[in-house]
């Protein structure tokens, strides 16, 4: 019984020190309080940003998450790099702007979507916040485009993306609603 207290304090100084060691040396993003996340969002956004009557805050949060962690480019923008700014080339990192999240990404008979603002509703992908929320909770089709394959989203890491708070899906949803409205190009591989 004598032993109980020096554990619990040993206890208290491994987990402070974990938490330094945690602690990225000397950067300046290590506060997790959304300020700094959401600066580099606004500032990594590859298209201008329509801000008017938005909370711009939420919207580069938005970006941050859809720019540096969830990676909707990959799948949502084809080709993903502009002529000369492909960074796996070891050119310098240019996203294709001009048809950023269009959709037309190919993965066999699977077609990534457009998911830029739709006119008229001015909707990402012509969603409500909540059908939105849903295509990310469940893979709900709300197009129907392949029935042949069943009614769910395949390819799409929806089944990923659930798990995020309802906050980060209101960011997200935000700054698609904010981006300019793109066309594909030809589909493709
Ligand atoms: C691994 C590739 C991939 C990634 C990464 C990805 N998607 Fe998708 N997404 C797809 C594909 C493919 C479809 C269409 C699937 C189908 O037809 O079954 C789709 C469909 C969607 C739809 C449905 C659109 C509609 O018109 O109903 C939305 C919304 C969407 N994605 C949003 C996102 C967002 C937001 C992100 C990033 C947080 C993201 N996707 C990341 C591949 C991807």
């Amino acid at each position: 019984m004598q032993l109980r207290p020096i554990l619990v304090v040993s206890g208290l100084v491994l987990t402070a020190s974990l938490s330094v060691a945690l602690m990225p040396a000397g950067s300046s993003h290590s506060d997790d309080d959304g300020e700094s996340r959401s600066h580099i969002g606004l500032a990594i956004a590859p298209v201008k940003l329509n801000l008017e009557g938005r909370n711009p805050s939420l919207v580069g949060l938005g970006s941050y998450l859809v720019n540096a962690v969830a990676g909707c480019n990959d799948c949502h923008t084809h080709p993903n790099f502009a002529p000369g700014g492909d960074p796996y080339k070891g050119q310098p990192k240019m996203i294709n702007a001009a048809q950023y999240l269009a959709g037309g990404r190919a993965f066999g008979p699977f077609v990534s979507r457009n998911i830029t603002p739709e006119a008229p509703s001015g909707r990402p992908a012509g969603l409500t916040f909540e059908q939105f929320k849903e295509v990310l909770h469940h893979g709900t089709d709300f197009d129907h485009a392949h029935p042949q394959f069943g009614p769910l989203l395949q390819v799409m890491p929806w089944s990923v993306y659930q798990s995020m708070t309802d906050h980060d899906m209101r960011a997200i949803y935000e700054y698609l609603s904010s981006i300019p409205h793109a066309e594909p190009g030809p589909v493709g591989p």
